[in-house]
């Protein structure tokens, strides 16, 4: 039933980017927002710190001294935490789910460290506890992968959820740049932060990887669970040797179920150019999805900014005001079930890229296939084009091999007399090789 006199009160908590967005999208989009949800959206107070900000609030809206103000009052009903990081954002989650309002949050720093506590605070305290714009910024994720493929087993949830290096490695790939000179460039254009070891370590992907296998297996996953490489060792050398592959070089993370469980981790791969992720560029993401039901499914779209992430953030405050409106109680819960082991990426079985400096003389080139067929690591082929200091630089791919033999096989190499450099070693994402 719509009644659009009565009015469900929200704080906002933080207003840079994101909070400066929802603000936007709720003004720009309040009418047909309130007739979607049956009642009207009010933003009642907003909590910020930064004074600049505060002066273009002013006038507007009502500036809350503290959290207690919120807290205290009885008329906010929903509580929308911007602020990012962990704390104080993590303290604030906790403390307005025990005060029995409902949090939507992008926070997905607070999601995969403190998920489990927080989650269990909010169905305590019959609240919701959202999250969708935490993973993939405005690309719906979060509740497809709750609802709409819920009725299928999950087998793989592969994505390119960090815009940031997704940039990085598209400049690289077109303008044949090395690493330095694109973070570079990403830092001075605001892609990158000072610090980026977040993004280009991989770890911002790891967490993102951890909320989304918690909800396709049903397991909570933190960060410690994930295996994570960054794109720093990446040279524009190994994405010429991919394109002449047939690859592209992604940052992906992938939750991946295996005999023994399930495999979380995030690397640099040599990915297909048949594979749909192969033609997501610059600061997109997009997920790949594997239902035993559904099959393949991909959700495309930005994964960071203004108003596609005060976009997936409406969408939650939405969804629990209708919630308030029709009086349901029964709020999308955290789902972690069961308590599915994590498989490590060494059990683990790929097709391996590796690129190595090796002395070019007679029988080097079947030295090296030796040692790697000491570890039963075969080769599906082998590839010598250029010299470097003397050396030759060898490209190898091989079969899908089990990756603590690949690895067995490298120490072997690096201590080999031939060989002057390991350079590179890179999965390989790739249906066609067999086992
Ligand atoms: N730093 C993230 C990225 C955006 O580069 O995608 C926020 O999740």
């Amino acid at each position: 039933m719509i009644n659009l006199s009565k009015v469900i009160h929200i704080a906002l908590i933080g207003a840079g980017t994101v909070g400066s967005g929802v603000l936007e999208v709720l003004e720009k989009n309040g009418e047909d927002i309130s007739k979607k949800i049956g009642i009207s959206l009010n933003v009642k107070k907003v909590l910020e710190t930064n004074a600049t900000i505060i002066a273009g609030l002013q006038g507007k809206y009502a500036i809350a001294q503290d959290l207690e103000e919120i807290i205290n009052d009885p008329e906010i009903q929903i509580v929308v935490e911007l602020i990012g990081r962990e704390e104080p954002a993590h303290t604030f989650i906790r403390k307005i789910l025990a005060s029995k309002k409902h949090v939507v949050t992008a926070n997905k720093d607070v999601i995969a460290k403190y998920g489990e506590e927080l989650f269990a605070i909010a169905e305590e305290n019959q609240v919701a506890l959202m999250f969708e714009a935490s993973v993939g910024g405005g690309i719906p994720i979060i509740r497809p992968l709750k609802q709409c493929l819920a009725a299928n087993k999950i087998t793989k949830v592969m994505g390119i959820v960090n815009g940031t290096t997704n940039y990085m490695l598209t400049k690289m790939t077109e303008e044949k740049l090395d690493f330095p000179v694109v973070l570079k460039e990403a830092q001075d254009q605001g892609y990158a932060e000072s610090d980026p070891t977040a993004d280009v370590g991989g770890f911002d992907a790891g967490r993102k990887i951890a909320i989304l296998a918690s909800i396709a297996f049903n397991t909570r996953f933190g960060l410690d669970q994930v295996s994570i490489e960054g794109i720093e060792t990446i040279g524009s050398r190994d994405i010429e040797y991919a394109a002449e592959f047939g690859y592209v070089v992604k940052l992906l993370a992938i939750a991946e179920a295996c005999e023994k469980g399930i495999n979380l981790r995030v690397h640099p791969t040599f990915l297909s150019k048949t594979h749909p992720l192969s033609n997501v560029g610059n600061v997109f993401n997009a997920i790949f999805v594997s239902g035993d039901a559904v099959g393949d499914v991909m959700f495309y779209g930005r994964g960071a900014g203004k108003t596609p992430t005060a976009s997936a953030v409406c969408a939650d405050i939405m969804d629990i005001a209708k919630n308030i409106v029709l009086e349901n109680k029964s709020f999308m819960t955290c789902g972690c079930y069961d308590h599915k082991p994590v498989c490590s990426v060494d059990e683990m079985q790929f097709p391996f890229y590796i690129r190595l400096l090796v002395a070019d003389r007679p029988g080097a080139l079947s030295a090296i296939s030796a040692a790697f067929g000491s570890q039963q690591v075969s080769l599906r082929s082998v590839l010598q084009k250029r010299q470097v200091n003397g050396n030759a630089e060898l490209v190898v791919v091989t079969h899908k091999v089990q990756e603590n033999n690949l690895r067995m096989a490298i120490q072997t190499l690096e201590v080999m007399p031939i060989v002057s450099e390991i350079c590179n070693v890179i999965r390989v994402e790739d249906d066609d090789f067999e086992e």
